[in-house]
């Protein structure tokens, strides 16, 4: 499956819910994931992410390699909500564009 990396957290653009075929996206306060046992690797959600956070699983960089995981436990948690349509991003999405280290913002 394809991964959301930690380049959304705290930007949350939902530019990438909009093309997905299985409508996968599933959305928590300040992150986006997909549901592994939902996506077919077609890749086109890849480059609609202005951030470049979405990425292959079996190419993932070895830093992120906990998203993995990460995106397959909170896509089957029940206070997390499948989106199928974007909207704004977050706030102060601007400020966090490649801030480094931003898994320890995750809300759940
Ligand atoms: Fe959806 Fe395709 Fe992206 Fe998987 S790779 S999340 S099926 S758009
Ligand atoms: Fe996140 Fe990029 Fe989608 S920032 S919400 S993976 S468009």
């Amino acid at each position: 499956p394809f991964v959301v990396t930690e380049s959304c957290i705290k930007c949350k653009y939902t530019d990438c819910v909009n093309v997905c075929p299985m409508e996968c996206f599933v959305e928590g306060p300040n992150f986006m994931v997909i549901d592994p046992a939902e996506c077919i690797d077609c890749s086109v959600c890849v480059p609609e992410c202005p951030v470049g956070a979405i990425v292959n699983a079996n190419e993932i960089p070895e830093e992120q390699a906990a998203f993995v995981e990460i995106n397959a436990q909170l896509a089957k948690d029940p206070s997390w909500k499948q989106i199928t349509r974007s909207r704004s991003p977050l706030a102060d999405h601007e400020a966090w564009v490649g801030v480094p280290g931003k898994l320890a913002h995750l809300q759940l």
